[in-house]
């Protein structure tokens, strides 16, 4: 090759490995839409070539908002990844695996695609939802969606200020970016959600102090307390892997989300890694605990009500998906 050809060819691997907006910054509003694809090959054909326009139908979006961040990821879970794809699934990709505890389960619910939208108000991503709606048509059955919000000071409902421990600057990608130990999936990105819903009464008749040692961190200023080596475990702790390598990271974008006239109040649970084995090795912990039964108490005021594990592909992975 010479020499002048090499930048070339790097950049081509650059857009072929290119990841999706992975590394978006904490935004005032959020979507997590969650379908389920037809099976039928009219329905297939649809959904990849729906998926295949994703970037275009976000710059559609993005270049209609004065307000700043509109960002779209797009994830397919295990079910639906043969069929839409014709491809074997990336190295760890499994559906959701249950995490039964002595008191509390990780439950694992349906779903093949996720929309995880994120922008500054709610108006563009009603708008972008209602488009790729509007294109899948009924190609696919929408099973849930959830409208995050940024609480005050960015805390989740419980009142934690909720994404400090999240990597940053060349940790992020190398935390969160699939390399060269899956090269068909590099500049991919394992993605799990989890609904939970809070039972405000309970966590707010709690003293502080004890809010605090569930969660790990002072609830004002946001300082973290020691962590404990034995015995009940806070869930900072629990949520930090350690091993000969260091410490496995996760990227996580948490959302509050409420409805107070129903007396809904929850967090969304979003995590992007680059090893699946790193966000279930940390649910193993909150919800068996380390060690058992000690599992984590944020567990006993927060109840998992959905559980689902996909895969957000590199961009060109995705739009290849319309030329299928
Ligand atoms: C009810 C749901 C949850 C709530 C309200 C919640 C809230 C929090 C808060 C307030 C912190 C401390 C500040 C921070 O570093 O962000 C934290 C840390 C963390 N959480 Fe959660 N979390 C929830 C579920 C989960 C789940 C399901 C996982 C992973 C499977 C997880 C992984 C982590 C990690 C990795 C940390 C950082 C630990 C460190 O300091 O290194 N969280 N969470």
């Amino acid at each position: 090759m010479s020499s002048t050809s090499l930048p070339i060819a790097a950049a081509h691997q650059s857009v072929d490995t290119e990841p999706q907006s992975i590394d978006a910054p904490l935004s005032a509003a959020a979507a997590f839409l969650i379908l389920k694809v037809k099976d039928d090959e009219a329905s297939l054909a649809t959904v990849r070539d729906v998926l295949g326009s994703t970037d275009d139908l976000i710059k559609n979006v993005r270049v209609r908002t004065d307000v700043g961040l509109f960002t779209c990821n797009v994830g397919i879970a295990h079910r639906a990844w043969g069929a839409i794809t014709a491809k074997p699934a990336p190295r760890e990709l499994t559906p959701f695996k249950e995490v039964k505890g002595a008191k509390h389960t990780a439950i694992a619910t349906e779903g093949d695609l996720l929309y995880h939208i994120r922008a500054e108000s709610m108006g563009v991503i009603i708008e972008f939802e209602r488009m790729v709606l509007e294109a899948f048509g009924d190609a696919v059955i929408p099973l849930d969606d959830v409208a995050g919000f940024r609480y005050f000071d960015g805390r989740d409902l419980l009142e934690f200020v909720d994404g400090t421990a999240n990597p940053e600057g060349l940790e992020l990608p190398a935390a969160t970016i699939v390399g060269d130990e899956d090269p068909d999936y590099a500049g991919g990105s394992y993605v799990v959600i989890q609904k939970y819903l809070h039972d405000m009464a309970a966590w707010r008749s709690q003293s502080v102090e004890t809010q605090e040692s569930i969660v790990g961190r002072k609830k004002f200023d946001n300082t973290e307390l020691p962590d404990a080596t034995e015995g009940q475990k806070s869930h900072k702790t629990l949520c930090t892997i350690e091993d000969d390598e260091g410490e496995h990271a996760i990227l996580r974008d948490n959302m509050p989300f409420a409805v107070p006239g129903r007396g809904e109040y929850g967090t969304y649970f979003i995590g992007y890694c680059r090893y699946l084995w790193v966000i279930e090795k940390m649910l193993e912990r909150m919800f068996i605990g380390d060690p058992p039964p000690l599992h984590d108490r944020i567990l006993d005021f927060s109840r998992a009500t959905a559980g689902v594990t996909f895969f957000a592909p590199s961009r060109k992975f995705l739009s290849d998906l319309g030329d299928a």
